[in-house]
């Protein structure tokens, strides 16, 4: 009788345990796969990124491709602006682009400003503050470069 009970109470925790798994995947199909995308449009027909020229804000232009959002970059540097803002419309030929040249380490009130004046008019929904800095490559902080780690907590 014990026997049985216990061989009982397993086999429901084993099923319990799978349920729960099942839950999982089918939660990860939804999430990864067949979730409606959200209408970002509806916050407004302009986003403005900064750091659009390099590493995770190029893919800044997914909100231009999935999502038909106007965009406005912010960058420090003319050439990499340039060639983003042309790539990202031959892609996307609906869509308007706006560049403002802004370095984010110089005069801040006068970034700023730049960016205000920009960005007049504009109805912007999104804004994605993605500028920054990071190490190269991972490290411990106590053997990271001290300027380096210096400009990243700025
Ligand atoms: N990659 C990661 O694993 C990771 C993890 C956690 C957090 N983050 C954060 O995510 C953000 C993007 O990271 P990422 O790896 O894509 O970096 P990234 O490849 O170095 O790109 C950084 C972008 O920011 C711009 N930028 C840097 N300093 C600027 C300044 N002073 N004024 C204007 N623009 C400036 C760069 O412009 P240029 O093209 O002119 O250089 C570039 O477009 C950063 O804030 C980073 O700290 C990244």
């Amino acid at each position: 009788m014990v026997f049985q009970t216990f061989v009982l109470l397993s086999t429901v925790l084993d099923l319990l345990y799978i349920c729960r798994a099942l839950m999982e995947l089918a939660w990860w199909v939804w999430d990864s796969f067949l979730r409606p995308m959200r209408n970002l449009k509806e916050y407004g027909p302009w986003a403005i990124v900064t750091g659009p020229t390099d590493g995770i804000g190029k893919e800044s232009n997914r909100l231009a491709r999935y999502h038909g959002l106007n965009l406005v970059l912010v960058g420090r540097n003319p050439s990499k602006l340039s060639l983003v803002s042309t790539e990202i419309l031959k892609m996307n030929r609906s869509i308007e682009v706006r560049r403002i040249e802004v370095d984010l380490e110089g005069d801040i009130n006068e970034g700023m400003e730049k960016i205000r004046e920009g960005i007049e008019g504009l109805d912007i929904g999104i804004w994605i503050n993605n500028a920054g800095t990071g190490y190269p490559y991972a490290t411990f902080l106590h053997e990271a470069d001290e300027e380096l780690v210096a400009r990243i907590s700025e």
